[in-house]
This record gives C-alpha cells, sequence and structure tokens, in this order.
C-alpha cells in the first residue's frame, strides 16, 4: 500500500462535468423510486400523532385494517427488535410507545396494495390522547428545564472581567430560524426479502452503515443480515444522514413480517411534518471593545431548539460552539450553548451542521460594534481577524492555514467594495423609500468530523481483464458530485480517461463500517482511500510488468499516452490483460484515517479539525422599506477550494450553496403553532429560493492557493462552506434597514430569515 507522501499530478483536474449529468437532464438517471418493482410490493404510511405531548390511552386501529387493499397494520408492539432509529442516543422510536413526543410523530405503520390505500387509510385510525404539557419555545424548555443534555462552554480568559473593563460595551439578542431540507427527492426506501432471513434496503440515505445496523437491531438480526445500497440521492443537504433511517427501517419491519417486497415514499407534506430540520436558535450576545472596533471580550450563548430526541444535536450544537469565533480572534470569550428539548420534531443535520448559526452571530457583533462606533463594519471584521500572535481559538487549537485576510483584501479591491459602498451612500441620501445596502463577510470553516473516529473512509477498486475500471467507496452521491471526483482521482492513477472508471451503488456490502457522507469530507475520505486501492493495483502491475519487460519497477510508468515500461509501450488494456494472464490480483481495497486529529469533549479542547476551508463574499442588496421586500442585486464571491478536484464542480457547489443559504436567511420560514403543529409544510407555505431569487449579478472566483495539509490533490471540502457566504446578504439587508435611520447608532433588530415581516419590524424598531 502506498502510504509515502502522495506526489500529485502537475496538471490541475479538469472541470469535467458530473458523471450522471447526461442521465438526470434526459431523466434517466434512477433513483429509488424508479428502480422496477417486484411483483407483490406494498406500499406503506404512518399514522402520525395529532398531540405535541402526551400519553396513548387507546389505539383502535379497526377502520384501518378495514379499508380496501390494506394487508396489514403494525405498532410499536411487532417491532420484534429495538424500537429505534437514534443515531447516538436510543430514543428515537420508530412508532410511538405508551407516549408522543412531537406533533406527527409515527404511531402506527399501514401496509397497503398500493400508495393511495396506505394514505388514505391511515386517517382513520383512532388514537385516544391524555395530553401533557408540552415545551414549544426555547423559552418553555428553558422554563421547564427541559434539555437533552448538560450545558456546554467553552471559554478562554475571563470573559466577564474583560467585559467590565472594556472601554465600550453593547449586549442583543437575535433569533435565527430553523430551514427545510427540501431535497426533491423525498425520503424513500425500498425493501426486500433476500432468502433465509436477509433483507436487502434500497435506501435514500447519507448513511448506508447506520441504515444497515439500525435495521439489524430493529429486526432483532445481524448486521452480515442486512445489505443497505445507494446509487444516488436526489438531494440531501444533512436531511438523509439520520432521517432516513425511519423509512428504511418501517420497509424492513414490513419485509420481515409479510415475506413481501415493501416500499415507504413519503409524501411531501409528511415528510415535513415527520423529519427534522436545522436547527433554530435563540443568540444572546455580549461584547467588550475599543475605540477602533477591537473585541476584547465576547460573551455568547446559543439556546437551540432540539426537538424531541437527541438525534444529532450534541454534534450540531458542539459546531455552533465551534464556528462562533469564524474568522475572528476572541481575546477573552465564553461561548454557551444550550440544548433544549421541546416537542417539535427533532432538529437534525443541516449543511454547515450548526455552524452557520454560530457564525452568523458573531458577524452580527461584528455589526453591531461597527454601528455603535459609526465604523464600517469590513473595517472592523478585518481589524478582528487571527493574525501572528493571535492565533488560537476559543478551543484552543492554532491556526496554521489563515488565508482569510488575503482574501478578504483582495475580494475588498476586486469588488470595488469601498467604491460601492459611497455610490450607496450617495443613492441611500436621496433615495427615501428604496434603500441599498453591501457587507462583506468571510467564511472559515473548519473540516472534519468533530467525532474522531468517524474521520475514515474504505474503497474497492476492480480492474477488469479488458482495462476497464469499476470505483467504489463508502462515501454516498446526492448531486455535490463526489462520484466524479472520485473517478477522476482513480483515472488519474492508471493515467486512463475518466470514462474508463465506472463507480458503482455505494454498498455496505461492498465498504463495510462506513461514515456518513457528511462534514463535507466524502472526497477528503473517500477519495484518499479510493487512491490507496487503486495505487495498490498499480504498484502490483508495474512489479508485474518490470518483470515482463527487464525494467525497474519504478521505471514503469501509466500515463495518458499509455502504458511505458522500459523500452515497452502498452495500452492500459493491453497491461491488464497481461497481468491478469500473469495471475495478478487486479482487486485492492483502500484505507484511510485523517491524521493529527483529536478532542477532548469534556473540556472542549484539542484539534477537532484537519485544515479549515475559506472564502468571502461581498453582497448588494435592495429594499424596499414600505413593503420589506428585497432584491439581491449582485453577489461576488471568492472561495478556497485548495487545488480543485473539479472546478466545475466546485463552482456548482459554491453558487448552490450561496443560495441555499440565502434562502435559510431570507424566505424560508418554518414555525410551529402553540399546539406544535408545523405550519409550513409544502411549498405553498414553505419559500424555497428559486431562479428569480439568484443574485441579478453572480460571479465565483476560485482562491488560487493549495491546501497546506497532504488532503487528496491538496484539495479542500467545498460541500458545506459557501452556504455561510449568504451571511453576506443579510448583514446587507441589515445596513439597508439601518439606512432609514441614519442618526441611530445602533444594529437594527432584525431576525433571520429577513422575510418582509421581518424587515419591516426591525424598521419600526430602529424609528420607534
Ligand atoms: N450538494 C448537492 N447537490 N446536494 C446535496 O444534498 N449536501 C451538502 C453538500 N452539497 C448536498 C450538496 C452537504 S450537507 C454535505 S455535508 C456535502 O455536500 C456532502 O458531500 P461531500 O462530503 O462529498 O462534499
Ligand atoms: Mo452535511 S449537514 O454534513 O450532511
Amino acid at each position: 500500500m502506498a502510504t509515502s507522501a502522495p506526489l500529485w499530478p502537475e496538471a490541475a483536474m479538469p472541470p469535467l462535468p458530473h458523471d450522471s449529468a447526461h442521465l438526470h437532464v434526459a431523466g434517466l438517471a434512477r433513483y429509488v423510486d424508479d428502480e422496477p418493482e417486484l411483483p407483490g410490493t406494498l406500499h406503506l404510511a404512518f399514522g402520525l400523532s395529532s398531540e405535541a405531548r402526551a400519553r396513548i390511552v387507546g389505539i383502535d386501529l379497526d377502520a384501518v385494517r378495514a379499508f380496501p387493499g390494506v394487508v396489514a397494520v403494525y405498532t410499536a408492539a411487532d417491532i420484534p427488535g429495538e424500537n429505534n432509529v437514534g443515531p447516538i442516543a436510543h430514543d428515537d422510536r420508530v412508532l410511538a410507545d405508551g407516549e408522543v413526543i412531537s406533533h406527527g410523530q409515527p404511531v402506527f405503520l399501514v401496509a397497503a396494495e398500493t400508495r393511495l390505500a396506505a394514505r388514505k387509510a391511515a386517517r382513520l385510525g383512532k388514537v385516544t390522547y391524555a395530553p401533557l404539557k408540552a415545551a414549544i419555545t426555547v423559552e418553555q424548555a428553558r422554563a421547564a428545564g427541559q434539555r437533552l443534555e448538560a450545558d456546554q462552554r467553552m471559554a478562554r480568559g475571563d470573559a466577564t472581567s474583560a467585559l467590565a473593563a472594556a472601554e465600550h460595551r453593547l449586549a442583543g439578542s437575535l433569533r435565527i430560524g430553523a430551514q427545510d431540507h427540501f431535497y426533491l427527492e423525498g425520503q424513500i426506501a425500498h425493501a426486500r426479502p433476500v432468502e433465509d432471513g436477509q433483507v436487502h434496503v434500497v435506501s435514500s440515505s447519507q448513511h448506508p452503515s447506520e441504515v444497515q445496523h439500525l435495521v439489524a437491531h430493529l429486526l432483532g438480526k445481524s448486521s452480515a443480515d442486512v445489505t443497505v445500497e445507494v446509487r444516488r440521492m436526489g438531494g440531501a443537504f444533512g436531511g438523509k444522514e439520520s432521517q432516513a433511517a425511519l423509512f428504511a427501517a418501517a420497509a424492513a419491519l414490513v419485509v420481515h413480517h409479510t415475506g413481501r417486497p415493501a416500499k415507504f415514499r413519503c409524501d411531501r407534506d409528511d415528510d415535513m411534518i415527520v423529519t427534522g430540520k436545522r436547527h433554530d436558535f435563540e443568540v444572546d450576545y455580549e461584547a467588550g471593545h475599543d475605540a477602533e472596533g477591537r473585541l476584547k471580550a465576547v460573551k455568547l450563548r446559543f439556546g437551540g431548539r432540539c426537538g424531541a430526541t437527541m438525534d444529532l444535536s450534541p454534534g450540531i450544537n458542539d459546531r455552533t460552539m465551534f464556528h462562533a469565533d469564524n474568522c475572528y480572534f476572541l481575546p477573552e470569550v465564553e461561548i454557551l450553548s444550550e440544548r433544549l428539548k421541546t416537542n417539535t420534531v427533532s432538529a437534525t443535520a443541516f449543511r454547515g451542521f450548526g455552524g452557520p448559526q454560530g457564525m452568523l452571530a458573531i458577524e452580527r457583533v461584528c455589526d453591531a460594534v461597527a454601528a455603535r462606533l459609526g465604523l464600517d463594519p469590513l473595517d472592523v471584521r478585518q481589524r478582528n481577524l487571527y493574525g501572528p500572535g493571535r492565533d488560537v481559538t476559543p478551543y484552543g487549537m492554532t491556526i496554521e492555514d489563515n488565508i482569510a485576510p488575503q482574501i478578504i483584501a483582495r475580494l475588498r479591491e476586486t469588488s470595488r467594495y469601498d467604491a460601492r459602498r459611497q455610490a450607496i451612500a450617495a443613492f441611500n441620501a436621496g433615495s427615501p423609500v428604496l434603500k441599498k445596502g453591501i457587507a462583506l463577510t468571510p467564511v472559515k470553516f473548519g473540516i472534519s468530523f468533530t467525532t474522531t473516529h468517524l474521520n475514515q473512509a474504505g474503497a474497492l477498486v476492480h480492474v477488469y481483464a479488458d482495462g476497464s475500471i469499476q470505483a467504489n467507496h463508502g462515501g454516498t452521491e446526492m448531486g455535490q458530485g463526489l462520484h466524479i471526483k472520485i473517478a477522476q482521482i482513480v483515472a488519474d492513477v492508471f493515467g486512463v480517461g475518466v470514462e474508463a472508471v465506472r463507480i458503482t451503488a455505494t454498498r455496505t456490502d461492498k465498504v463495510p463500517n462506513t461514515s456518513a457522507t457528511a462534514a463535507s469530507s466524502g472526497a477528503d475520505l473517500n477519495g484518499m482511500a479510493a487512491r490507496r486501492a487503486a495505487m495498490a493495483i498499480r504498484e502490483r502491475m508495474a512489479d508485474f510488468l518490470a518483470g515482463v519487460f527487464g525494467c525497474a519497477a519504478d521505471e514503469v510508468r501509466f500515463t495518458p499516452e499509455g502504458v511505458i515500461a522500459g523500452e515497452a509501450r502498452l495500452t492500459f488494456a493491453e497491461a491488464a490483460r497481461k497481468a491478469w494472464l500473469g495471475r495478478i490480483s487486479l482487486s485492492s481495497t483502500g484505507f484511510y484515517a485523517t491524521p493529527e486529529i483529536e478532542y477532548d469533549r469534556a473540556t472542549h479542547c484539542g484539534r477537532p479539525f484537519y485544515y479549515f476551508a475559506y472564502g468571502a463574499a461581498v453582497s448588494e442588496v435592495v429594499v424596499d422599506t414600505l413593503t420589506g421586500e428585497h432584491k439581491v442585486l449582485a453577489v461576488d464571491i471568492l472561495h478556497d477550494v485548495g487545488r480543485s478536484l473539479n472546478p466545475a464542480i466546485d463552482r456548482g457547489q459554491i453558487e448552490g450553496g450561496f443560495v441555499q443559504g440565502q434562502g435559510w436567511l431570507t424566505t424560508e420560514v418554518v414555525e410551529w403553532d402553540a399546539k406544535g403543529r408545523l405550519l409550513n409544510h409544502s411549498p405553498a407555505t414553505y419559500k424555497v429560493p428559486t431562479a428569480s431569487d439568484r443574485p441579478k449579478r453572480l460571479t465565483i472566483d476560485l482562491w488560487d492557493g493549495e491546501n497546506v495539509k497532504p488532503t487528496i490533490h491538496r484539495s479542500k471540502a467545498v460541500g458545506e462552506p459557501p452556504l455561510m457566504l449568504a451571511n453576506s446578504v443579510f448583514c446587507a439587508i441589515s445596513a439597508a434597514i439601518a439606512a432609514t435611520a441614519p442618526d441611530v447608532r445602533d444594529l437594527p433588530k432584525l431576525d433571520a430569515p429577513a422575510t418582509p415581516e421581518a424587515v419591516l419590524r426591525a424598521i419600526a424598531g430602529l424609528r420607534g
């Protein structure tokens, strides 16, 4: 196995299109629902709780059973093994057992001959409840003392004394809203019986190994009896990291009892009601600073609405704390994080994994300092950046790759920030109703799972005797372009064109014990594992060919012009065939574990990240101060992907991430009513950004540096960091609002998302 420091090719990796692009546009890419159905396939639906919190007094399912087409109805009592799909704690019931803890929680499961019959029958269940006192909001959970785990504290120095001693002090609060993933392909799973009690599950999941384990436990079987397969997802965004397991578990349960294949394609409204979202937060901040806006002390408190179960909330809320510094050195700091247990659907992973909320908070602190001092917020930001002698994070990690200062300085210049800010001030002075705003905000995002053991990956590469190659790895494809990147990495090892490499569906029987494709590390981890697998085969081939052609093994080279062995020149196919005839193994696994990282969660200290990905964006907006509506006029992005594995894919990730962040901070409202019922559960009431919301002008430039760490091709992860570039939109809207009251030396009290209502409230507050 090649473990020595890899030598990356001189040539940059090409901007190839997504390997499935031609299938996507032709409607030929197969998703779970496109899998041919075997005869006898059953279709499933859940009966959902009508209460936020209650004891179940009685369940009468006679009418459900009697409905034409219904084959079986199951409750918690029908689960042979563990009634759980929770990823960390075992507190996520597949079907409610004795009590319900959120509105919309599945109580019973219907299996019918058709999907419509299952859905109609599910409405006929009569469940009697004895309601209990529910906590829906952060305040209610706080008052009731409902917490998922102890409050966490990350601190350096003595923020309280430093605040008291500071020249200037300010305090404020901010609500940061949740977000629904709104993947185009909803939650779905298709399970089939295999012989001898084994089950095969085709799932739309970011985490096939976890689905495998949870299904095995549910059925009281071993992992070896369950195979999970994922060809691709029609978008996931974190929403299928843990949440896909529920549907796979339900389908597997029906297979277990009926011996028939079962498919669960969740209806969009149910999908939005039943599955978790991004955490929303109540944030309180206090800051002490000097007359130039340099932060001396910062105190932050994050009250996170975690929902009714643990899910991934500890890690997500930890990441909020990890990113509450963003690019800024906070000399004395205290970050408190409350993980509040509310009787709402359990909040879950969403692109950024809690980081965006932490980052937005500190950006608002910067804005508040600037407003108080009458300074340009960008000057305040730049004065507070990490730099020499001020390069240790609140969690004790020394930053070795800080390029935020250069990225910001370059973007300030290339976007003509200063000239445009002046022009905007002149425009605003002469425009009573329309107000413009501009903001530049940076991003520094830590790359690695903060749960150290998850930073591992495996791959399996086969070279066939005709020179074609299959590559398989533990990562899943959700549209982010992971498979094309892996194919490029493998093709590069053998010197062949990418079309020679076929990436096959992710399967737990090919690569075992995988981590979720998450934390943006899909390409970092699986790319390195795939490269090592390919290198192992290449070295075997080189040794063999060296013997055949009488040269040294290091004189065998795999180039785009073919395989060169001493004086001989062969096509790759000829080389593969020769090796096969010579009885050389042309198949290998590869494994990778991220080096250097370690983290002590008890003290919130260590080096949780292998490196950081950076970026910055300038957004210019115009706000109609009578209606509260806004338009994003222009956005300039400079983003760091190291040495790109595929510039076309990376640009797509940057644009998509940015617009998704824009939606989170402007139009996407998630609200529960007093009874804990979700109010936004279809596109009619939940507004994701559309093509018309894309900034009128959007420029994306890639930073031309390479990763200081020996990552795969010295690239950097790109999946999540760009989402946080959209903080610039929020801050620009705030700046436009501030222009309605130029004499007020205070930050508009703007909550996220900046809907027209929120904007009007902020304007009224300023004038107030
Ligand atoms: N891009 C698309 N098109 N669809 C997705 O679902 N998920 C995002 C990001 N980009 C997502 C996406 C999230 S939340 C993560 S963690 C990464 O992709 C995961 O893939 P990677 O690790 O291969 O970047
Ligand atoms: Mo992404 S939130 O880490 O799946």
